[in-house]
């Protein structure tokens, strides 16, 4: 009885092993895996590349921020990356909020302070969708962590749209793209080479451009990055200095005893 049960059980473990990844393969996504950058913020002790996001900053300002929110950043955050005070007013004076009510009880439109967050370009997901043919431009505050792959993941998003391989066809309003779960995308290609000219009078490439929006992203998700590698580094030299106190003491004490 036992036998029959054990051979049972070793028929169905058996049938697991070989069909489960047969049948992983077998499901069509077409989505490449995302090929691995360099980013000087991911090194062991590296910083972000302060130049590289404020020219992400001005990317999202010129393309992505026409679809995209970034709700959990305010303007006076910008100072982190470098922006001057008097920079960061004229930025969030380009955007009028909604404030209110006044004294007659009216809402009333006031241009943006450094305090108010990041003016969003939708009211709401319902006007959002609608906006984008039903598909929903997620928030990018902290899309760079909530995406496998992070970084190496967006900028291949990016710079991943091409046209479908034979015998697929796109659905309309819909643009193939390598690295996208299915490789239908509800985003057109939102950069391309020569769509920004940075404040130094270059155009940038298609790369740029995705090099910098990412590195951008990569900061408002975590922008106290740099802290926290401060802080692990003052932890490890502290330990080291620790352990040879720890060391030299125990030596003495020993050598008392033999
Ligand atoms: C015209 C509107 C529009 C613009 C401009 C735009 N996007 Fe999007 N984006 C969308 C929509 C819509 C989606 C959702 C697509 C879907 O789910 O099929 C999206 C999705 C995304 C995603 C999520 C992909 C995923 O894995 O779910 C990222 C990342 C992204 N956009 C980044 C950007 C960046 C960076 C820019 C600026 C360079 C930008 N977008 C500009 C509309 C836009």
């Amino acid at each position: 009885m036992i036998n029959l049960y054990q051979k049972y059980f070793a028929i169905v473990l058996t049938a697991l092993f070989v069909f489960t990844p047969v049948a992983v393969f077998a499901s069509s996504d077409n989505s490449h895996h995302p090929m691995a950058q360099s980013w000087p913020h991911k090194e062991t002790f590296g910083t972000y590349d302060k130049p590289s996001l404020q020219r992400g900053f001005q990317v999202y300002r010129e393309v992505c921020a026409g679809c995209h929110s970034m709700n959990l950043l305010s303007y006076r955050n910008l100072a982190e990356i470098g922006f001057t005070a008097d920079e960061i007013k004229a930025i969030a004076a380009e955007d009028n909020v909604m404030d209110g009510p006044n004294d007659e009880g009216e809402m009333f439109e006031r241009p943006a302070r450094p305090s108010d967050r990041f003016k969003a370009p939708f009211e709401n997901e319902a006007q959002a969708r609608f906006g984008n043919n039903g598909a929903y431009p997620p928030d990018l505050s902290l899309l760079v962590k909530a995406r496998h792959g992070g970084e190496d993941y967006i900028f291949a998003l990016l710079t991943g749209y091409d046209t479908p391989p034979a015998g697929e066809t796109v659905r309309d309003g819909m643009y193939w793209n390598k690295y996208f779960k299915g490789n239908q995308i509800g985003m057109a290609p939102p950069l391309s080479s020569g769509l920004i000219t940075y404040s130094n009078g270059k155009s940038a490439s298609l790369e740029q451009s995705a090099r910098d929006i990412t590195q951008f992203l990569a900061w408002a998700s975590e922008p106290n990055m740099e802290e926290r590698k401060k802080m692990g580094l003052k932890v490890l030299l502290f330990l080291l200095v620790f352990s040879v106190i720890a060391y030299t003491a125990k030596r003495r004490i020993w050598a008392k005893i033999h």
